[in-house]
């Protein structure tokens, strides 16, 4: 698993864009924004917000977006390197289960970037999904 390697700056980098993209979030429902970032082994940085629906069950995570977007970009072979998620306002939050079993599908040893109670946090995915689903 090992201590999750990505430069300060490249962190701050990923946070900055994960801030800008909750203002694009479409959470009427659950008044809950949420942004991420995703940077790909390519180097290229991708945003993401929730995007909720009437169906509620519809909804697509912050996280996912992101991801959906850097496959629909890059294709297939889309590899994550990191991703920073953040909510409005300063609270923590990690990415919930199906998001990280998506991280984990496009990235093993992705670095995940979010808040939690004591700040800003850099931690393998491994560490939020240990013995992720894989056929
Ligand atoms: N949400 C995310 O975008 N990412 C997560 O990891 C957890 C939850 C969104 C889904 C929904 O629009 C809102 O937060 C409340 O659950």
């Amino acid at each position: 698993m090992g201590a999750p390697k990505l430069a300060p700056e490249l962190q701050e980098k990923l946070v900055a864009a994960a801030e800008r993209a909750w203002r694009n979030a479409y959470a009427p429902f659950s008044k809950f924004r949420v942004g991420a970032a995703l940077l790909t082994a390519q180097g290229n940085v991708y945003p993401g917000c929730n995007v909720e629906n009437s169906s509620y069950g519809l909804t697509n995570c912050a996280e996912r977006t992101a991801i959906f977007s850097a496959v629909a970009a890059e294709g297939p072979a889309m590899s994550i390197r990191a991703i920073a998620v953040v909510i409005e306002g300063d609270g923590a939050c990690a990415p919930c289960g199906a998001c990280r079993q998506v991280i984990f599908e496009f990235g093993p040893e992705a670095v995940v970037i979010h808040r939690s109670e004591n700040g800003l946090r850099a931690v393998p995915i491994a560490a939020l999904l240990p013995e992720g689903f894989r056929l």
